[in-house]
């Protein structure tokens, strides 16, 4: 049995590709050091290993036979990056170097990255392909390029794939993290009280992609040769302002309404995705909807707080 080491599989994204794993069939070991992720978020079937891969002492207790690294641990929110630069460094980057070590040492056959739209920075209204110049605007962005860089230089001893993930959002989202996740915040805050703060500009738009195409852009990248030693956007290619998502979900929350007020430091006007290389080497031919992905989202809510 192929056996893969998941990292950041108490988090949102990171247990939803180790249930796809698990439920593919591979043996699955999982690290998290419980920042951010809940123990309870984390798939049965799996080793379960606690610890901080900015750490030594955690990779020391990594398994030496496994055959891929999927890393999705890390601090995920621009403007929580403010809050402590280097705690973010640790988290996004060293994590990441240790990680590139402990593969190199390893022999292990590839390294799949979590990276973010985050290391474009500003860029002009229209799809921002790959080979798009990267000026992050926030510490997290800064981060997570940093990050990619070190893995574009080892990449003859240890082979890798950079997943820029847009905005993902659905089930298994933290709803009590107010700092993270565009949708998810403003889901919260519509549950909550009906009333919704939104910190920006409501023209600015955004590319949302739903968990469930996101899981299984992350299984092809894993496990397709065409991956190997490719850097791509993981979007969906649509743009939805921000104006439209706060519509449709004021539409689906009854009594809810929203004001602007303020802004978020660090954060993108406008951004969505070229998606031609993941359509040509991951063979990505159609996503979830917003509308089908925000009511799913919802009626998970309404059932996990039964
Ligand atoms: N959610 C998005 O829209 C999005 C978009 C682009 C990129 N990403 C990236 O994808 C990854 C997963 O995001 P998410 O939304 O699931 O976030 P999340 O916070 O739910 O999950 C991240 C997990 O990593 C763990 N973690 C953090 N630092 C760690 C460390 N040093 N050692 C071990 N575990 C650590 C946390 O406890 C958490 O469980 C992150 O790297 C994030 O930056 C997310």
């Amino acid at each position: 049995m192929k056996k893969i080491l998941i990292t950041g599989v108490a988090g949102f994204i990171g247990s939803h590709v180790a249930t796809r794993f698990l439920r593919e069939g591979f043996s699955v070991v999982g690290v998290d050091d419980l920042s951010s992720g809940r123990l309870e978020n984390v798939p049965k079937g799996l080793e379960f290993i606690k610890g901080n891969l900015a750490l030594t002492s955690t990779i020391e207790k990594l398994p030496k036979d496994c055959n891929k690294i999927l890393h999705l641990a890390g601090q995920s929110s621009g403007e929580i990056s403010f809050d402590d630069p280097v705690a973010d460094l640790e988290k996004n980057t060293i994590s990441t170097l240790n990680l590139i070590f402990y593969g190199i040492k390893n022999k292990i056959e590839r390294l799949v990255y979590a990276s973010s739209m985050s290391v474009y920075g500003s860029v002009e209204d229209k799809p921002v392909s790959e080979n798009h110049d990267c000026i992050p605007l926030s510490c997290y962005g800064v981060g997570k390029y940093a990050a990619e860089n070190y893995l574009y230089i080892y990449q003859n001893q240890l082979a890798s794939t950079v997943l820029r993930m847009f905005n993902v959002y659905g089930p298994g989202q933290d709803l009590s993290n107010l700092r993270q996740g565009m949708v998810s915040i403003y889901l919260a805050q519509a549950l909550n009280d009906g009333q919704i703060e939104v910190k920006g500009n409501t023209k600015r738009f955004r590319d949302l992609i739903y968990i469930d195409d996101v899981v299984d852009i992350w299984f092809r990248a894993a496990t397709y040769r065409s991956a190997i030693g490719k850097t791509l956007n993981v979007g969906t290619g649509i743009k939805t302002s921000v104006e439209q998502l706060l519509n449709k979900i004021c539409f689906l929350i009854p009594n809810s309404n929203f004001h602007v007020q303020g802004e978020t430091p660090g954060d993108q006007s406008g951004i969505f995705a070229d998606i031609s290389q993941l359509q040509s080497q991951l063979g990505v031919t159609s996503f979830v909807s917003v509308d089908t992905g925000l009511e799913n989202f919802i009626n998970w809510t309404s059932k996990s707080h039964q």
